[in-house]
């Protein structure tokens, strides 16, 4: 894995539009995209720049189980927000936080495996999960219902206005998935970070560290700042 360390989340999302922009030069046509504070540097940096992308493919990792697309907390929002209304995509896909659990994820992976992956951008939660795919996830697990941990509700609360709201379940892409893309861009900014970081680049490739599995994968770019990077 190649590691770059940036001086802010600010340069760090400005590093990581280059290598969107250096994949597009040659060819990339499907995106892969995350939610989370990590990325928004870069989504700033994508709609305000003027590189077209209606030719495009966005394809997102995750939604919250139950949450509708307009539900202000939801991925669906969060991802028209601060990117799809300002940036037009040739076609978006985030998985249906309404859609019955026995179809979304058969539903899902067939749109990844008719749109094959370019560029996967990733953030990492504290407990090293990429996506929603949680410590205990299969490395060749696909699209399915998770249950969120403690820990992620305890992270993502911050979003809501209580914990109570937060919702207990998501869709996610598996890790099979995120591992089929050609390249994978994995931020991540600030010391809560730090230690996800160390077990995901040093560590032993584990279920425990979803995100350790990155390090099967031979096209992995890190960008960190010093925060996240202070235990390697
Ligand atoms: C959520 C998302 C992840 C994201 C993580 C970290 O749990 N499902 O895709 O990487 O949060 O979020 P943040 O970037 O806000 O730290």
């Amino acid at each position: 894995m190649e590691t770059i360390i940036v001086k802010s989340p600010i340069e760090g999302g400005k590093k990581a539009f280059e290598l969107i922009k250096e994949g597009m030069q040659q060819d990339a046509k499907v995106l892969g995209l995350a939610t989370g504070s990590t990325p928004i540097a870069l989504y700033n940096e994508m709609t305000e720049s003027d590189l077209d992308f209606t030719a495009m493919t966005a394809i997102n990792l995750d939604e919250y189980f139950g949450l509708s697309a307009d539900n202000n907390q939801s991925y669906h929002y969060f991802m028209h927000e601060q990117l799809f209304a300002k940036k037009p995509f040739k076609e978006t896909f985030v998985p249906d936080g309404l859609a019955n659990e026995a179809t979304e994820p058969a539903r899902y992976d067939k749109i990844i495996e008719e749109h094959p992956i370019d560029i996967q951008i990733l953030g990492i939660g504290t407990n090293g999960h990429i996506g929603f795919n949680e410590p205990g996830t299969p490395f060749d697990s696909t699209t399915r219902k998770v249950a969120l941990t403690e820990s992620t509700i305890e992270s993502n609360k911050r979003n809501f206005e209580t914990a109570e709201e937060v919702p207990r379940f998501a869709y996610s892409m598996g890790i099979k998935s995120i591992l089929s893309a050609k390249k994978i861009i994995l931020m991540a900014f600030g010391e809560e970070k730090a230690e996800a970081i160390k077990n995901t680049l040093n560590g032993p490739m584990t279920t425990d560290v979803p995100a350790s599995a990155l390090q099967k994968h031979p096209n992995v770019v890190v960008i960190l700042d010093e925060a996240a990077a202070k235990l390697l």
